[in-house]
């Protein structure tokens, strides 16, 4: 498809209403004009999706089409690995399209990892997303948000963040020009590696005394008082931009539906995306089956967990019980309760996209489980010897996957994805604790968080500068 063309057809789809956001509580559906700018329906106050009036746009008739735009990577617009797919989420007209070439990211097989999760050979897959621009999966969704914060005018966007979302903001700012970043974090709960992003590319860095958690709320409320735009994954837009996560999995499996996804649930923005991607791709007919989704909470972070697992909380058609998460809520109210864990991306007790990911766990047959911060490091430190790496958030998904083979629910022989969500250098100070040879620094960062053992430390071996001493040291020890 000639990218003029493109360009001419999505203008007019735009004009003839082709997208439009929708409430997605089935007893509301209230619809929104797409230049409106909401994080809730006006009307009940549940959450907005984008939806599509696929009639009045050129979609595919196979995903394999989409293998055209391979040889346009010239253009900006087909380079990203976003934006080659916007024919599945054609909010935008391409020339108002933001890029900074996003989503160039590769699934690889990995048998040393798939090993230690208890997978047949060639069956476990990782999904990079650390190889993205600020080097986490958020940019997939930060390109989507910022397109739209464009064409709605928007000059400045903030977000609450445990790291990678103000990243990523910071990022798409300091590239574009195009809006102002103001970011909010939780006091000591942000890695170096994150912090350093938001603050090297300029962002407005606002610490509050509180978590994650207080961050999220208040940003909500300055956004509105302010008329910020809000990036978090509250914003429908965003997620559209992370759907494309699946559509590079299912074009790296050559167009195959893999198994499972399996993924870290933080805010649960991701497993919200892959499901509505998925529930998206059925309806177009573009695949015939639909993965099963797991979603892994850390164990100091595991609202979800509780919910789906031990509560019963279900979608429900879309009417799920509210009173399972109200009561849920007031006793983490009562308890005081925080989340914790080393995992600081997903430290989180209120994930914003709840419903959502109700949601996508019904229509892909989903399970919950949370795994403990040594399952996680132990896994970090498998896919930091057998793949390209992760910090550790995104190596729950692994350890996740381990523990749903150990029950059972994955067979050895069922095709695997995990989703590594964040590159391995945005938190250094886990990984070096891990391997480290001080006893004292790994009990002062990994130990109080219950971390007894480093099972796969590469220790550094100390010695002296001589070099006798190094020669035997390396035969000795390689
Ligand atoms: N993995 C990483 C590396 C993350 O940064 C996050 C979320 C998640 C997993 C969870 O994804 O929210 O879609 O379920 N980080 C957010 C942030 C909250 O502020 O950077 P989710």
């Amino acid at each position: 498809m000639a990218d003029t063309k493109l360009a001419r057809t999505n203008s007019m789809q735009l004009e003839s209403g082709v997208a439009h956001q929708r409430c997605i509580n089935p007893q509301c559906r209230a619809t929104l004009d797409i230049a409106q700018v909401r994080t809730a329906c006006d009307r009940c106050g549940d959450l907005l999706d984008i939806e599509y009036d696929w009639s009045k746009t050129a979609v595919p008739k196979r995903l394999s089409d989409f293998e055209q735009m391979w040889s346009q990577r010239h253009l900006p617009l087909r380079f990203s690995g976003v934006w080659r797919f916007h024919e599945l989420l054609p909010f935008a007209p391409a020339d108002k399209v933001v890029t900074v070439g996003e989503g160039q990211t590769l699934l690889q097989q990995s048998n040393e990892v798939g090993k230690y999760v208890g997978m047949a050979a060639e069956k476990l897959y990782l999904q990079y997303e650390g190889m993205n621009p600020s080097g986490s999966f958020k940019d997939n969704g930060m390109c989507a948000a910022f397109t739209h914060a464009r064409l709605t005018g928007a000059k400045r966007a903030a977000c609450a963040s445990t790291g990678n979302t103000s990243a990523s903001l910071a990022m798409y700012s300091s590239v574009t020009r195009l809006m102002k970043a103001v970011i909010f974090i939780g006091s000591g709960k942000i890695s170096y590696g994150k912090l350093s992003q938001a603050l090297d590319y300029g962002a407005l860095t606002v610490q509050i005394a509180g978590d994650f958690d207080d961050a999220m709320l208040r940003v909500k409320e300055v956004s509105k008082d302010l008329g910020i735009y809000l990036v978090n994954s509250i914003n429908p837009f965003r997620l559209e931009g992370q759907k494309t996560v699946m559509l590079r999995v299912l074009e790296a499996l050559r167009w195959n539906v893999p198994d499972w996804i399996v993924v870290p649930g933080g805010n649960l923005g991701n497993s919200s995306a892959f499901g509505k991607a998925f529930i998206e791709l059925k309806e177009l007919g573009l695949i015939n089956r639909v993965p099963r989704l797991a979603v892994i909470n850390a164990a100091g972070a595991d609202t979800l967990f509780q919910l789906y697992e031990r509560r019963g909380l279900r979608w429900n058609n879309g009417q799920p019980d509210m009173a399972i998460i109200g009561d849920y809520y007031s006793d983490l109210d009562t308890r005081k309760a925080k989340a914790d864990t080393i995992a600081s991306a997903i430290e989180i007790n209120r994930p914003v996209n709840l419903q959502k990911c109700l949601r996508a766990l019904d229509f892909c047959d989903g399970v919950v489980r949370k795994v403990t911060d040594q399952e996680i490091l132990d896994a970090k430190a498998q896919v930091g010897a057998g793949g390209i790496g992760c910090e550790p958030a995104s190596a729950a998904s692994v350890a996740g996957a381990k523990l749903l083979r150990e029950e059972g629910v994955i067979a050895p022989s069922e095709q695997v994805v995990c989703i590594l969500t964040g590159h391995q250098l945005k938190d250094p100070t886990a990984t070096v604790a891990y391997h480290s040879t001080d006893q004292d620094q790994f009990n002062d960062v990994l130990g109080k968080r219950g971390v007894s053992r480093a099972s796969f430390a590469n220790r550094a071996i100390a010695v002296p500068n001589d070099l006798d001493d190094i020669v035997r040291a390396i035969q000795l020890y390689s």
